[in-house]
């Protein structure tokens, strides 16, 4: 049987120690430092050559930028050191949402940032509830996309007056996934996003939620201008309260308290980018994935 290793950054570690108890494996934190020149260097604590393979654990979000080249650095020096299988858990990918070319002469950037692990060796690509499934492939490496819906319809069992709501068709699936956990009726609106200043504009609709309690439910919380936008709405639609739930929350700019200005309820998020509204911890979603990948 192959000898894995988990490997993950200092951010990251708790992780790695809920995997490695789990599985039953050694679980080292890479060194980590900047050069004056803010390059990156990274080092593993041990010898790593004696392993056959590599689960390396990074949240890469914040400083983003700089966590994939810690990953990139990690991942070559690893290959480089004759590890042959190397599985790259990032619990929230970086450049997700720029899946497609939106306007000439733009990248697709996941594309970039797949390409770029899979060439570095990766076997297997894991992240949470990815922008757009459909989007996350590439040629010789696994992508796969954990979904922590069911752990969202838990939460909310035994809320009577709920209905679920995506803030646009695109994350309808979502809120269809955890119906079908829940059994609440759900609905979505129809949002537009300037595609040059990036504004989020929404058009009024008719939906059934007055006097009800309405849980938003999406992938991301960057600027907080989806669910501020949806939450104009649904208040003047006479909604008693309306919550907010992501996978990651970004929460730039102070979103967190421009979306309470707007009447938002609650914010619950998961430990993908652990923020004081974290209350889903996906780490046992994760196990399972790597429990079934190097059995
Ligand atoms: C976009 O389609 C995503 O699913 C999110 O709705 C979006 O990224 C949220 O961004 P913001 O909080 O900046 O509106």
């Amino acid at each position: 049987m192959a000898k894995y290793l988990i490997a993950s950054f200092p951010w990251s570690s708790d992780v790695g120690n809920d995997v490695a108890n789990a599985l039953g494996l050694i679980h080292v934190t890479l060194e980590t430092k900047q050069f004056p020149d803010g390059e990156s260097y990274i080092r593993y604590p041990i010898d790593i050559t004696t392993y056959d393979g590599l689960i390396l654990i990074q949240r890469a979000y914040p400083e983003q930028n700089n966590r994939l080249i810690q990953v990139m650095l990690a991942m070559h020096a690893a290959h480089d050191l004759g590890i042959k299988s190397i599985h790259v858990v990032l619990p929230y990918l970086p450049y997700s949402r720029q899946d497609r070319r939106f306007r000439d002469g733009e990248p697709v950037s996941l594309q970039t940032i797949l390409s770029l692990l899979s060439s570095l060796g990766a076997s297997t690509i894991i992240t949470v509830d990815i922008h757009k499934p459909e989007a996350f492939r590439i040629n010789n490496a696994q992508c796969i996309n954990i979904e922590p819906f069911k752990l969202y319809a838990d939460r909310l069992r035994g809320i009577s007056n709920a209905v679920l709501l995506s803030p646009d068709i695109g994350s309808l699936w979502r809120v269809e996934k955890v119906s079908e956990y829940l059994g609440a009726p759900f609905s979505y609106l129809e949002k537009f996003r300037d595609r040059v200043t990036g504004e989020v504009t929404m058009k009024p609709k008719e939906l059934d939620v007055a006097g009800k309690e309405v849980f938003i439910i999406d992938d991301i919380i960057a600027t907080g201008g989806t669910i501020i936008e949806a939450t104009k709405i649904l208040k003047s639609l006479g909604v008693t309260r309306v919550h907010a739930i992501a996978t990651h929350c970004l929460l730039l700019n102070m979103a967190d308290s421009r979306m309470f200005e707007a009447g938002v309820s609650s914010i619950t998020c998961s430990n993908t980018i652990p923020t004081r509204y974290t209350e889903v911890n996906v780490n046992q979603l994760i196990i399972n994935v790597i429990r079934e990948l190097i059995k």
